[in-house]
């Protein structure tokens, strides 16, 4: 299993800007090969995208989706529609939950359609500041994360993909401290052993988001403990998100090999 560096443009590029962009970073990440590199544009882009990344190492993901596969809802995506072309869909980002009203329950429907669709989620879950300050943080992000999951089985929760990402630190230049983050993706870890079992625990990924950029990923970078990133506003800059990418390839051990080692230490 690899580290994954997941690019979520949000809502940036026209269809010639996602372009020019896919080109650039075709070219500055050729080589890269043990990292799993995500770019999520917008729906627009996304075919066009599709075509432009045939036969590279880039994976394409799509930002959101519906969780019913057709009917009467305009304005609406299919994940079957999308699972032509895409193989990740996040879902329930911060900014769904904050400007359209997305809750838990919609989330779970989300991810559970992802699977039905041959799709894997990146299911978004972090605390808000309030809830920060309050000390909540943790029973926050269980009770998102408990939610989420709860239309999947053991075999689909060990697929899946979970992005911490603190409210707080999205688009604030504030990051979270790394070892908060290893902390409660240690949490999380441990709540899908208690709910799914150990295998699901140990196979699912669990990436931070929340202003990483080249400069402030060097920390993060470090934590073993972190699977990959969800990057907002360094993905849209070719050379910011190619430096991450660069910086997590350098530091990284394959995530299961490292997984095991520190299985072993326990077991002694
Ligand atoms: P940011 O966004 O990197 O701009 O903070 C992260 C995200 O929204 O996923």
């Amino acid at each position: 299993m690899k580290k994954m560096v997941v690019g979520n443009w949000k809502l940036h590029n026209s269809v010639l800007e996602s372009t020019v962009l896919i080109e650039k970073l075709k070219k500055e990440l050729a080589k890269t090969k043990k990292t799993e590199i995500v770019i999520c544009p917008s729906f627009i882009d996304i075919y066009p995208a599709s075509k432009q990344l045939e036969n590279t190492n880039l994976t394409l993901g799509a930002q959101n989706m519906f969780f019913e596969v057709e009917g009467a809802y305009t304005g609406e995506v299919s994940p079957h529609a999308l699972s032509h072309f895409v193989k990740y869909v996040i879902v329930g980002h911060s900014e769904r939950r904050r400007y359209f009203s997305e809750t838990d329950k919609m989330v779970a429907r989300k991810a559970e359609a992802a699977f039905a669709n041959d799709l894997i989620p990146i299911i978004c879950v972090g605390e808000t500041l309030h809830e920060n300050r309050d000390g909540l943080s943790k029973v926050v992000v269980m009770n998102q994360v408990e939610a989420a999951l709860s239309h999947l089985t053991s075999e689909e929760v060990a697929q899946a993909v979970i992005a911490y990402e603190p409210v707080w630190a999205i688009g604030t230049g504030e990051t979270c401290k790394p070892e908060d983050a290893a902390k409660m993706i240690t949490n999380i870890r441990n709540l899908v052993k208690a709910i799914y079992g150990e295998k699901s625990a140990e196979s699912l990924r669990i990436l931070y988001g929340g202003s990483v950029n080249s400069e402030t990923i060097a920390p993060f970078a470090k934590t073993d403990k972190i699977d990959g990133y969800l990057v907002g506003s360094a993905s849209v800059d070719h050379k910011d998100f190619s430096e991450i990418v660069k910086i997590v390839e350098s530091n990284s051990k394959d995530v299961a090999t490292h997984r095991a080692q520190v299985k072993k230490k326990v077991m002694k």
